[in-house]
């Protein structure tokens, strides 16, 4: 296992025109599963290829531990791969291809079987080591994928791609705890593609949302849910995302429309956007709304209202049952000022 370092790093793939992966300092501490969520297009691949080796950065350094591989191919880095779709040898028996990577690095006959026989028994692969990989449907392919990604203890680093894409919803879950339960036992540094937020709040120590080739936050779960730093994080995370309300800060003063919102020192005046969860927006004595319909959810309401003209959602008891058309007054619990989507301030 290895800490691995960005100094830096930056990929274009237009000669310096856009930057898929804008130049970033960035470090993936040892033995830490990560999650690295972001939507389609913004950089999840290309900054995992570039610390594979696969892809050599525009600008910047990429060190393991304290060695410098920026140049180094990826043979000779040591990290394990797993890509979105199977890559594999069809003509191999599932045994021998969860071997390969063993029997590459000359591991020893009896080391190769325990291994194999232990990440097999795990996936829920050992009632078909003996078939060849092409008789297995892609989700089982995909599975012998991820078990010749995790098969070798010995690795700087994991690298998982989106792997249970083509994996069906059931097995998904299963084979996340599985996931869990391999990482606690070989404490490498994983990092887990995903464009799902579920996918990364319940697999990872800490999330990194990427954005447009940015990092814009990461931490725990639940830092990323109570205390997003940025407006793209209280949208992409949380279900429903993060409510966002135009509004003004004049003489102190956060103003929705007419109604005074909070008070904020320190902010010069002029438009933010004040950012509320849906769990944090609480029914009582507060702003005035007004109701435009509910949600029943089952567990929860979900009470949608306009303040000042803007859509804001809460969260609620199924006591809550407000008509359409109702004033109804709100109070924010847990709020957050945000300019430029960059979060500057809360709400007091
Ligand atoms: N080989 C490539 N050549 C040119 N542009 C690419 C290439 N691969 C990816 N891109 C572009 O770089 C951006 C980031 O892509 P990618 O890293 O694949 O994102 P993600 O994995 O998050 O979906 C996208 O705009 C994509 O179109
Ligand atoms: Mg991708």
């Amino acid at each position: 296992m290895a800490e691995i370092r960005l100094e830096g790093v930056g990929h274009s793939y237009d000669g310096g025109t856009t930057w898929a992966l804008k130049p970033m300092t960035w470090t993936w501490q040892s033995a830490r599963a990560y999650a690295l969520l972001g939507p389609s297009g913004c950089g999840k691949t290309t900054l995992l290829n570039i610390v594979s080796g696969l892809l050599t950065p525009t600008v910047g350094r990429i060190f393991l531990n304290d060695r410098e591989v920026t140049g180094v191919p990826t043979a000779g880095r040591n990290i394990a791969q797993v890509f979105q779709f199977p890559v594999l040898y069809e003509q191999m028996s599932v045994y021998d291809n969860l071997a390969f990577p063993l029997r590459n690095r000359k591991f020893p006959k009896k080391e190769v079987d325990e291994r194999v026989r232990k990440v097999s028994e795990l996936l829920g692969l050992d009632g078909h080591l003996k078939l060849r990989a092409r008789r297995l449907d892609a989700g089982r392919q995909q599975i012998v994928c991820l078990g010749r990604g995790l098969v070798r203890a010995d690795v700087a680093a994991v690298l998982l791609d989106e792997p249970l894409t083509v994996v069906d919803p059931a097995m998904k879950w299963t084979l996340r705890s599985k996931l869990k339960e391999i990482h606690r036992d070989t404490g490498h540094t994983l990092i887990y593609v995903t464009h799902d937020q579920t996918e990364a709040l319940t697999f990872a120590d800490e999330v990194v949302v990427l954005k447009d080739g940015e990092i814009v936050q990461a931490g725990e779960p639940a830092e990323l849910f109570l205390s997003p730093a940025h407006e793209f994080v209280g949208h992409f995370i949380g279900s429903p995302g993060m409510n966002l309300l135009p509004a003004e800060i004049s003489q102190e003063m956060v103003m929705l429309g007419a109604q005074e919102a909070g008070r904020i020192t320190g902010l010069e005046p002029g438009p933010v956007n004040i950012g509320v969860r849906p769990e944090f927006v609480k029914l009582g004595k507060g702003l005035h709304a007004t109701v435009t319909g509910v949600d029943r959810m089952g567990s929860h309401h979900l009470v949608h209202a306009e303040i000042d003209g803007h859509p804001l959602t809460a969260k609620t008891g199924t006591d809550v049952t407000p008509s359409p058309g109702q004033t109804v007054q709100v109070a924010f619990e847990r709020a957050f000022l945000f300019r430029d989507q960059v979060r500057c301030g809360e709400l007091g």
